[in-house]
């Protein structure tokens, strides 16, 4: 039988062609499809400004770079993917963590009045698995403390937070159109943001600090979004809300067939907006189904994908512990996710057979 793959990236005709015209163009950089691209995704998310670059990792970058965090604080959610943090460090100021809340996975409010201080300058929170972090609460901390918001919303994009999309809320929304994203470029990324000379300094980071041709106004970097990244995101943004529909009943059926399976806890979704399902993740109790990477590895014999994300907090990575001394014990409940968090396959392209299927598989491999 046909494994089920944790992730599928989309590709149809019209994108094989979108491409093909492209490489006959000639133009293949930062051209007319890039334009539109942004035009297409700042209407979408509602800012007036959508800046491309060719990774998420580069949009966090480039927004911390214009936002000026050197030698300053940024509160990062401990439970996220490397590159939240890293870019932090790559502008020149230092992350520190905020711990999450265990149902959402998202930074907890609470956590961050804990750890900010006065050299903080910005907060960012983590849009984790496509749910909207608790921006109220996010918001009214930054507004009390003068903290810049930049959410990463990497895995977010069509997640709302009450009737706003997520990365629509602070200074800047850093996206990643990552092949595995839920809107994809191959690589790619891009910045949100309501403000005019936010953007215009992104623009000029994205690209050598050129304000035109050969007239370098700035110090700035090579992360110029392709005429082909863009002929591959514009007709997957067309069909977006298709796509999140189908992750969503994805998950409803995953939901239904879970939820009585002692030793899985599934998702929960909060009220407050749009979960997007970038990832369905369960968390798995090992005294009930026994350790976590003999339940992934019986997934796998029964042909279905399971991956973890992610298998440690940020600051536990070998770096933050060399640099910054790091321990266990200092945020507990990223540190319990860590240990049982386990993402199953919900991407659009999976039909009912096989999302029954993914629920069977569980059931078996849960059996201890
Ligand atoms: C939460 C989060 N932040 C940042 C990134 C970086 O994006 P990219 O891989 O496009 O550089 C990712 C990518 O997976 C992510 O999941």
């Amino acid at each position: 039988m046909e494994n089920i793959k944790i992730a599928d990236p989309y590709i149809d005709d019209e994108i094989v062609q979108g491409v093909t015209s492209v490489l006959r163009s000639g133009s293949l950089v930062s051209g007319r499809l890039v334009e539109e691209f942004e035009g297409r995704l700042a209407d979408y998310l509602g800012v007036k400004h959508v800046v491309c670059v060719n990774s998420g990792t580069a949009a966090l970058h480039v927004a911390f770079e214009a936002l000026g965090v050197k030698n300053k604080k940024v509160i990062v959610s401990a439970f996220t993917f490397a590159a939240s943090a890293n870019t932090v460090i790559l502008a020149g100021g230092q992350p520190v963590f905020a711990d999450i809340d265990l149902d959402t996975y998202n930074v907890d409010p609470a956590s961050i009045d804990g750890v900010v201080d006065d050299e903080c300058v910005a907060v960012e929170p983590v849009h984790l698995y496509g749910q909207s972090a608790p921006m109220d609460g996010v918001i009214s901390i930054a507004r009390r403390r003068g903290l810049a918001v930049v959410e990463d919303a990497a895995q977010a994009i069509g997640s709302t937070y009450g009737s706003k999309m997520v990365g629509s809320f602070g200074l800047a929304g850093c996206f990643s159109t990552y092949a595995t994203k839920n809107l994809h470029t191959a690589e790619g990324g891009f910045v949100a943001t309501q403000d005019e000379g936010f953007a215009e300094r992104l623009r000029l980071l994205r690209n050598h600090g050129q304000s035109s041709r050969y007239n370098h106004v700035g110090i700035g970097l090579n992360y110029r979004m392709t005429e082909i990244q863009a002929a591959i995101g514009l007709p997957q943004l067309a069909r977006l809300e298709e796509f999140i529909r189908r992750r969503r009943e994805n998950a409803r059926m995953l939901n239904e067939g879970l939820a009585r399976v002692d030793g899985v806890i599934t998702p929960v979704e909060k009220g407050w907006g749009r979960h997007v399902y970038h990832q369905y993740t369960i968390r798995v109790e090992e005294s009930k189904i026994g350790p976590r990477d003999r339940f992934i590895e019986r997934l796998r014999r029964l042909g279905v994908e399971a991956s973890v994300h992610y298998p440690r907090p940020v600051y536990l990575q070998p770096y933050y512990v060399e640099k910054y001394g790091y321990k266990k014990g200092l945020c507990p409940n990223s540190e319990r996710a860590a240990d049982t968090v386990v993402s199953l396959p919900v991407h659009p392209l999976l039909s009912q057979d096989k999302i029954e299927r993914i629920v069977e598989c569980v059931k078996q491999a849960a059996k201890a």
